[in-house]
Parts: structure tokens; C-alpha cells; sequence
């Protein structure tokens, strides 16, 4: 008799997404890659066919490092008027695609990579999937002499905004802006939620995915690999 084996663990899981994102990379193109410790498993497999590929357009520094590392070109993303496929993962997903996302600070270039590409596949480990997004605090990227008023106007959609700090400092982003994280909301309305905070003056980018949200996901979960596709 075999003993049972192991339930995977998170990493596990991670790794599994990140090489099953490989059958969405066509031979030739330019890829949309992402940022956060699941889209680094990605990267390391993609890694293994970087002859195959034109190269990638990288939506942070830090991903732009462990690219460059691994011997795959990184190109300006103005050099590319369009992406057949964006690798990224989410801090949450709904049952429609809708993400928040923003964890690793790196939003506004990740919607800007998002927006290049035909199709965004998200990968995730099951944890990540939710009814409704904002159990997660939503990440906007702001101006900072913006904060205290766009904190205020979090405050009167019952939402606590906090600024995200790093070795006692505000964080600074790869844009030289700071990161709100947004406490207690429920948004149920994903759409017309991402449109509002979008035109409120200072904010950056709003962590909300919808307008940019994924087609396909590849959920890790103890059965292996679920693909959701929306
Ligand atoms: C970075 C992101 C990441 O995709 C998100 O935070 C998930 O990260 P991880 O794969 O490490 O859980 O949005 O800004």
C-alpha cells in the first residue's frame, strides 16, 4: 500500500500555475509579464523556452530583474503596440474575473501591461478565488499630497485607508508615488466602483481590476490545476 502523499503546499501550488501559463505563450511573440512570488514561478519557467519567445515586456523593476537574470530580453513597453497574452497573478478573484490586485505595489504598470494584451491570464493559487472582492485591503497607488483627502473620501464609502510603510518610511513605488491600502470594503460592483476612484484627483491607479479584467485563470488547488475561463 503507498502511503498518502502530501497536500501541496502554497509554493507548490504556485509553481504548478506558473508552468501551466506556459501553453499561453506563442512561439515568436512578445510576452506580458507580471509581478509577485506566483508570476516568479512563471518567469522561471519561462525561462526554459526564452528561445522561443521575442522577449517580454515587464510591468516592475523587480520582475524586470529576475527576467534579465535569467537571460530574457526585456523590451520598453512603447516599443510594442500590442501583447497577444499578460502573465499575472491577483490577490483576489471573482466568479467574473474581476481582481483586485496591487500587493506588490506594482498596480499601475501591471494595468498598463494588462491594457497592451489580448488576453490576461491569471494565475492563482485556490485561496485567492472569492465571492466578492475586498476582504483583501484594496491598494491604490496616489500622489502623495493626495493621500489624507482620497483616505477621506474612503472614509465616506466606510473604507479605512491606511499608508503602506516600508523599514519606517511610506513605501515608494516604482513611479515615486505611495500605496493606500483600504480596509473594510465590499465591492459588489466592480465595474462602476473602479470607474469612480479612478476620476478622483491624486489617485494613481485603483487596484480594482474590472475594465482590465482576466479571461482565463489557473487556479491551483489540491485536485491540481482548475482553468476558469470568464
Ligand atoms: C503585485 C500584484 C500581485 O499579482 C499580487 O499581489 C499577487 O502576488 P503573489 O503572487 O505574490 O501572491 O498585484 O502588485
Amino acid at each position: 500500500m503507498t502511503a498518502p502523499s502530501a497536500p501541496m503546499t502554497q509554493d507548490e501550488l504556485k509553481t504548478l500555475v506558473g508552468q501551466a501559463a506556459l501553453q499561453y505563450v506563442r512561439p515568436g511573440e512578445v510576452v506580458g509579464v507580471g509581478t509577485g512570488s506566483t508570476v516568479n514561478k512563471f518567469i522561471d519557467a519561462l525561462a526554459s523556452i526564452k528561445d522561443q519567445i521575442a522577449g517580454a515586456v515587464s510591468s516592475s523593476e523587480a520582475s524586470t530583474q529576475r527576467l534579465q537574470a535569467l537571460g530574457i530580453p526585456v523590451l520598453d513597453a512603447n516599443s510594442v503596440a500590442s501583447l497577444g497574452v499578460y502573465i499575472d497573478g491577483a490577490d483576489e478573484i471573482d466568479g467574473q474575473g474581476y481582481m483586485i490586485k496591487g500587493g506588490g505595489a506594482a498596480l499601475t504598470r501591471e494595468k498598463i501591461v494588462a491594457a497592451l494584451a489580448t488576453q490576461f491570464v491569471c494565475i492563482a493559487d485556490a485561496s485567492k478565488l472569492v465571492q466578492t472582492l475586498g476582504a483583501f485591503p484594496l491598494p491604490v497607488e496616489v500622489i502623495p499630497m493626495a493621500a489624507a483627502q482620497i483616505t477621506r473620501r474612503f472614509a465616506g464609502l466606510g473604507g479605512h485607508a491606511q499608508l503602506r510603510m516600508k523599514d519606517g518610511q511610506p513605501l515608494v513605488t516604482d513611479n515615486g508615488q505611495h500605496i493606500l491600502d483600504v480596509h473594510g470594503l465590499k465591492i459588489t460592483d466592480p465595474l462602476a466602483f473602479e470607474s469612480e476612484v479612478n476620476q478622483w484627483p491624486g489617485v494613481v491607479t485603483v487596484g480594482v481590476f474590472a475594465h482590465q479584467k482576466a479571461q482565463v485563470c489557473l487556479l491551483g488547488t489540491a485536485e491540481g490545476v482548475r482553468t476558469l475561463t470568464y
